[in-house]
């Protein structure tokens, strides 16, 4: 079950998605935060944010949207408190960072590079109520800030694929990660039903428009690390990525729901490949 994710060594293909695991610790009881691949935290931004207007969460069929507003204590606090404390629960760590311009991310990006245990940056280029600074050019930041051993993964939406793909593995990116939660308005009869109006859509709502992403992501970039997400509630949701071509998967929306889906979720994957030794 391990996996080379961009060089960096994991110990299975099974990932937390980002955003999905609070913290990291709160989710240590159900499954050990060590047996996933990685874990991947929220989006890490230079200061502090509260976060959204409330309501932040709610359901729709077959998924859910969500509008946190990016809530956090900032890059400063996050290498201080959190980042130590995930590192000592024995998880690879993925930070996701996120910013208003590429200089923005570029800060974010220098920072962590003075702090111990990441062992991958991930993009997010692709926040669903946010107009997204050219990615080109915050991938070439992030690149030139981060460390020569640490690889650089763009985070996507399904929009533009392939060419904001491209744009960002030619600025530095070294591998993918399809598909952010999808911009979304979900009403009530009365108006709109998240506080912040627009949310990002996740779940098996999304689950053939990630599976599109990936595939043709592998399409076109065949030697490209590609983490897959978009509704994985299952060990055959997993197999059906790795089958479309994903390196590794990352798993969210499946976590808020049950926080135990993830040691279930490898479970499954393990026994589907012991059945099928050719499965993916
Ligand atoms: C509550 C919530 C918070 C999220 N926060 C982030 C985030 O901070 N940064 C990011 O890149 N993606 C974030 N995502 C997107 C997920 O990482 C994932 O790509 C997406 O939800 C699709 O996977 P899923 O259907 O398994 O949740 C968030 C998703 C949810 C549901």
């Amino acid at each position: 079950m391990t996996v080379d994710l961009a060089g960096i060594p994991l110990s299975h293909e099974v990932l937390v998605a980002s955003g999905c695991a609070g913290t990291g610790p709160d989710l240590q009881p159900y499954t050990p935060l060590a047996d996933f691949g990685a874990v991947v935290t929220r989006s890490i931004t230079l200061a502090p944010r509260p976060g959204g207007p409330l309501p932040r969460l709610v359901e729709s069929p077959s998924g859910l949207v969500n509008a946190l507003g990016l809530p956090g204590p900032g890059v400063e606090e996050f290498a201080l408190r959190e980042l130590p404390d995930l590192c000592a629960t024995g998880a690879t760590v993925i930070v996701s960072v996120w910013g208003e311009t590429p200089a923005e991310y570029a800060k974010v990006a220098q920072r962590l590079r003075q702090a111990d245990g990441v062992a991958a940056v991930e993009v997010n280029l692709s926040h669903p109520s946010g107009a997204a600074p050219d990615p080109a050019a915050v991938v070439h930041q992030v690149r030139r800030n981060t460390a020569a051993g640490v690889p650089v993964l763009a985070k996507l939406g399904p929009e533009a694929l392939l060419a904001t793909a491209r744009a960002c593995l030619g600025a530095g990116a070294d591998g993918l990660s399809l598909v952010n939660a999808i911009p979304a308005v979900p009403m009530t009869t009365t108006g709109p039903a998240l506080g912040a109006v627009v949310g990002g859509l996740s779940g098996p709502a999304i689950t053939p428009i990630a599976l599109r992403a990936v595939w043709q992501a592998r399409q076109a970039f065949p030697d490209v690390p590609i983490v897959g997400s978009g509704g994985i509630l299952t060990g055959p949701d997993a197999a059906r990525f790795l089958a479309a071509g994903a390196t590794a998967v990352a798993v969210g929306t499946a976590l808020l729901h049950d926080p135990s889906a993830g040691r279930r979720i490898m479970t499954e994957l393990a026994d589907l490949s012991a059945t099928d030794p050719g499965a993916p």
